[in-house]
């Protein structure tokens, strides 16, 4: 029996044939649609999901290999009330996707920059997507969500430096 904790919670996959690559098991198992079926060759990024917190694709990962790490997917960017990420919000707000078959893996990757580059320059942002390919060449729109959320964050910062040196 394989569990997998996946978006915060403990799942079980059943007897599932260990080998099975984990988008499979996402979207057929247990229903997680969000990431995407692009390549299945780690070539696209469609796939793309945290495994302890580092962007992995899902169509490489066998599930056997995967117990006992923290996954997240699109599905878990979200709060639990549905109140969407900063990252996703700016998405919305810059109009990012057109088909939106690479999205998923887009913030996914994205997500992943911000958390360890807060303040990304242009070459960060082009490196840390640079696998995750859009075929309707969204690039620019999804530099400027990452950017927007960064100097959102930054001028956050400075305000709350201003007001702690008033205090
Ligand atoms: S489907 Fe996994 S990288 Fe393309
Ligand atoms: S929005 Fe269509 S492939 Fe990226």
């Amino acid at each position: 029996m394989i569990t997998l904790n996946i978006n915060g919670e403990v799942k079980s996959l059943g007897d599932i044939d260990p080998e099975t690559p984990l988008l499979w098991a996402l979207r057929d198992t247990l229903g997680l649609v969000g990431t995407k079926y692009g390549c299945g060759i780690a070539q696209c990024g469609a796939c793309t999901v945290h495994v302890d917190g580092n962007p992995a694709r899902a169509c490489q990962l066998p599930v056997g290999a995967l117990q006992g790490v923290i996954i997240t997917t699109i599905e878990g960017l979200a709060a639990k009330d549905g109140t969407l990420s900063d990252l996703q919000q700016a998405w919305v707000d810059y109009d990012v996707p057109q088909c939106g078959y690479c999205q998923a893996g887009q913030l996914m990757s994205a997500t992943a920059l911000l958390e360890r580059t807060p303040k990304p320059t242009d070459d960060d942002i082009k490196t840390a997507l640079s696998g995750n390919l859009c075929r309707c060449g969204t690039y620019n729109r999804i530099a400027g969500a990452i950017k927007s959320v960064a100097n959102k964050k930054a001028e956050l910062e400075v305000t709350e430096t201003d007001r702690a040196k008033g205090a």
